[in-house]
């Protein structure tokens, strides 16, 4: 993606706009930006400007003080929503080698996953591939897969399940058969998500930084790539919701940089960026 420098700016933007900016962020969404984002931070809001015909980010900061629907977009402007089917793949195998078997015999099964900051849904629609393809039947085992994101037009594109065929270009061409409908006419390059999976999925929006409706518990959870973008304090307290949420030895994944601190005594690791709770 093309990005513009200081230099180059068409609109000014000074450190007051990027201080405010950084701060509406943090605010609402925890999200902590380093001060080399100012550059995105532009080229992301920027295009808001342009949509809206205003002339200037002193304009832009009126609106977005007057209008919650201008704070939404601002919201899902500066959210980072970088995703792919199954992304850290060992994570999957764990699920379908270490969780599934001891679930999926047991009369009345019930399973219960939290795919937290699930961006466009590859994460949830990959879980649900996991664990169809583990031999869990959802006629017999009551299973949902709760994914939730604070991105509000993510989450409408990942209720469609519908994708771009190169998202999927790098899984097995059986997978590709086996779980997705190739589109056809006006849907010529894109495939779409067989309805077995969308119905194991329920996109919700949920700000991590708020109160959480759902009272669990979950056998896992998965939150990948999204405690990066928050400061220490905002994660270890995320990390004892969650702690809360879990199932006594649930499973809680996170991203390949997100290692859990020593001092973490809710969690166990139990190999590559997977964590049991203690007890
Ligand atoms: C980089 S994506 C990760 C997607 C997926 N979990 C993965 O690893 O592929 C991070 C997601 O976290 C979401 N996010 C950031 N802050 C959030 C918050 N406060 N509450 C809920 N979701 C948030 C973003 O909107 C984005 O979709």
């Amino acid at each position: 993606m093309a990005t513009t420098t200081a230099t180059e700016r068409e609109f000014v933007f000074t450190d007051k706009h990027f201080t405010k900016a950084k701060q509406e962020l943090y605010d609402y969404a925890g999200i902590a930006l380093a001060d080399h984002k100012q550059d995105m931070v532009y080229n992301r809001l920027v295009r808001r400007l342009r949509e809206l015909g205003l002339d200037s980010f002193d304009e832009y900061f009126r609106c977005l003080d007057s209008s919650p629907a201008e704070f939404t977009q601002f919201i899902n402007a500066l959210t980072t929503n970088l995703t792919a089917f199954f992304r850290e793949r060992h994570h999957f195998d764990y699920v379908k080698s270490q969780i599934v078997p001891a679930i999926k015999n047991s009369p009345g099964a019930r399973l219960r996953i939290w795919s937290a900051g699930c961006s466009l849904g590859e994460e949830p629609y990959s879980l649900a591939i996991s664990l169809l393809e583990a031999g869990i039947d959802p006629s017999s085992c009551d299973v949902k897969i709760l994914a939730t994101d604070i991105d509000s037009k993510v989450l409408a594109s990942a209720r469609t399940g519908v994708y771009e065929q190169s998202r999927v270009k790098s899984l097995p061409k059986a997978t590709v058969h086996k779980w997705f409908l190739k589109g056809k006419n006006h849907n010529d390059g894109r495939v779409k998500v067989r309805p077995e999976l969308q119905k194991m999925v329920a996109f919700n929006h949920l700000n991590l930084m708020d109160d959480w409706p759902m009272k669990g518990p979950f056998d896992f959870i998965f939150c990948r790539n999204v405690m990066i973008y928050f400061d220490q304090q905002t994660q270890a307290r995320l990390l004892q919701r969650m702690a809360a949420l879990l199932k006594p030895r649930g499973h809680l994944f996170v991203g390949h940089s997100e290692a859990l601190a020593r001092h973490q005594s809710n969690f166990e690791l139990m190999g590559k960026t997977i964590y049991r709770k203690v007890n």
